[in-house]
């Protein structure tokens, strides 16, 4: 018998059986789920959102920062214990620690059914097949090309108005605290006409908005088609589909792509640039290849070509050797920006980073916390004064849903990605476009009516 012959033949390994997946960490994470349920269903595997009736438990981990980590082990032994009830139970770690961590997941005490790394998942199938056979099902090999392009991503979000796109995987940008190079290997950029496809039967079954996700978007190249050409090609499936994307480098954001920004009124006007520090000389430290001068000039570039444009950032507080000086500076680049939203982290030293070998981990638990606590205080100011400057303004608003805290009330984005609540009216429903006019706000939400 034929090899091919023989697969067709042979019982799909997942069949009946129940699967549950538990995300942690980013976007693109939540994109990889989704591509990891695509190729289990179709071996078989059906999804559940019960953990009690799954014969194999995922967890699609992140190891960004060591509270990341440290959620997941504990998270991971109450998983064991379900398996105490069902001995035949399967577990799994998959995505960044399973890379980052392979030896300790396979030997001893931690060790765990399967382990496959994030570009391992086309190989989920045979691994489950090993584990059921009592073995360990292992992966952890890093790819220079998979980008997972042709796999459908099975919608595991239910609103159904807005999905993520993954447009590229990895990252070579080795700033020196990050773990992601390592974990998630070297950049590479997915078919361009994949990208599109996606995009265009998301807004055909319903959806309004996309986000095109990479690690740094900004250095998108597939053959001729770099990211602002990607975006052209993507804001032209219809203006009814908003089109966002995440994350921007700032050494590498272009006039080109701000210019193919302003003349598409449907690409969202915010920008996440995460800045990391105020400071060139920590920035120097960090590997950044930008000084403040540079971010700054960058600012007021985007502002030159849309003075509407909401600017986002991810902030870190005490890395190596952080002064109280650079500190300083990093409140003040906030304040010069005036940011509309921040993540903000304390730096947690990941061990083979750059940083874990050649920059000491000197900045004591008690003063990270002091100066992030400042950070996130000055946030606070900067996002209530952001949104006060909004009173009085008309947005037209994507409905996304009913607020959490008022059924008779709905909630949506403006295109700088702000969520504003108002009213409910008859008619209006999940997925349609309203104009909204601003009447007051919170530090997090804009409150507003509809305009008819
Ligand atoms: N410690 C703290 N924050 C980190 N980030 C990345 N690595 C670390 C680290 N070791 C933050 C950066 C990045 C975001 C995704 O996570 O701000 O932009
Ligand atoms: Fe990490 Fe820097 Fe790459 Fe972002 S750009 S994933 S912070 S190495």
């Amino acid at each position: 018998m034929n090899c091919e012959l023989k697969n067709s033949l042979r019982p799909l390994t997942g069949e009946g059986r129940k699967l549950f997946i538990e995300t942690y960490g980013c976007q693109m994470n939540v994109g990889d789920t989704e591509i990891v349920v695509s190729i289990l269903q179709q071996e078989g595997y059906r999804y559940t959102e019960q953990i009690a009736e799954a014969d194999v438990i995922l967890i699609n981990t992140c190891s960004i920062r060591d509270n990341a980590e440290q959620r997941i082990w504990g998270r991971l032994s109450e998983m064991r214990r379900f398996r105490k009830a069902k001995p035949s139970l399967i577990i799994g770690i998959i995505g960044c620690m399973a890379e980052r961590l392979k030896e300790r997941l396979t030997e001893g005490r931690d060790a765990v059914d399967v382990v496959a790394g994030p570009d391992a998942y086309r190989d989920l199938p045979r691994l489950l097949r090993e584990a059921e056979a009592g073995g360990h099902g292992v992966n952890t090999l890093l790819s220079t090309e998979e980008t997972y392009a042709e796999i459908a991503p099975v919608r595991l979000d239910k609103n159904g108005v807005s999905a993520f796109i993954a447009i590229m995987r990895g990252c070579n940008n080795y700033c020196s605290y990050c773990v992601v190079p390592y974990t998630r290997g070297i950049e590479r950029s997915r078919d361009p006409e994949t990208i599109v496809r996606e995009a265009r039967e998301l807004f055909a079954n319903g959806y309004k908005e996309v986000t095109l996700l990479g690690q740094n978007v900004n250095s998108y190249r597939f053959g001729e088609v770099n990211f602002p050409e990607l975006m052209r090609r993507v804001a032209a499936i219809n203006p009814a589909l908003r089109v966002r994307f995440a994350t921007s480098h700032p050494k590498d954001i272009s006039d080109e792509l701000l210019e193919v920004m302003a003349s598409h009124e449907n690409i969202c006007r915010t920008i996440h640039l995460p800045a990391q520090s105020g400071s060139s000389a920590m920035l120097k430290r960090m590997n950044r290849k930008y000084t403040r001068e540079w971010y700054l000039e960058r600012v007021a570039a985007i502002r030159r070509y849309m003075p509407d444009c909401a600017i986002t950032t991810d902030l870190i507080a005490g890395f190596s050797g952080e002064t109280e000086e650079e500190h300083r500076e990093t409140l003040s680049l906030m304040r010069e920006v005036g940011y509309e939203f921040a993540y903000m982290f304390k730096y947690s030293e990941r061990p083979g980073t750059f940083a874990s070998k050649h920059l000491p981990d000197d900045i004591s638990e008690e003063l990270k916390t002091a100066r992030l606590q400042e950070i996130i205080e000055l946030q606070n100011e900067l996002s209530m004064e952001s949104n006060r400057r909004d009173i009085g303004k008309e947005f037209s608003i994507l409905v996304e849903g009913t607020s959490k805290r008022r059924k008779d009330q709905l909630f949506g984005r403006n295109s700088q990605n702000k969520v504003v609540v108002f009213d409910a009216a008859d008619g209006v429903k999940v997925g349609d476009y309203v104009r909204v006019r601003v009447s007051d706000c919170t530090p997090a939400t804009l409150l507003g009516k509809r305009i008819e």
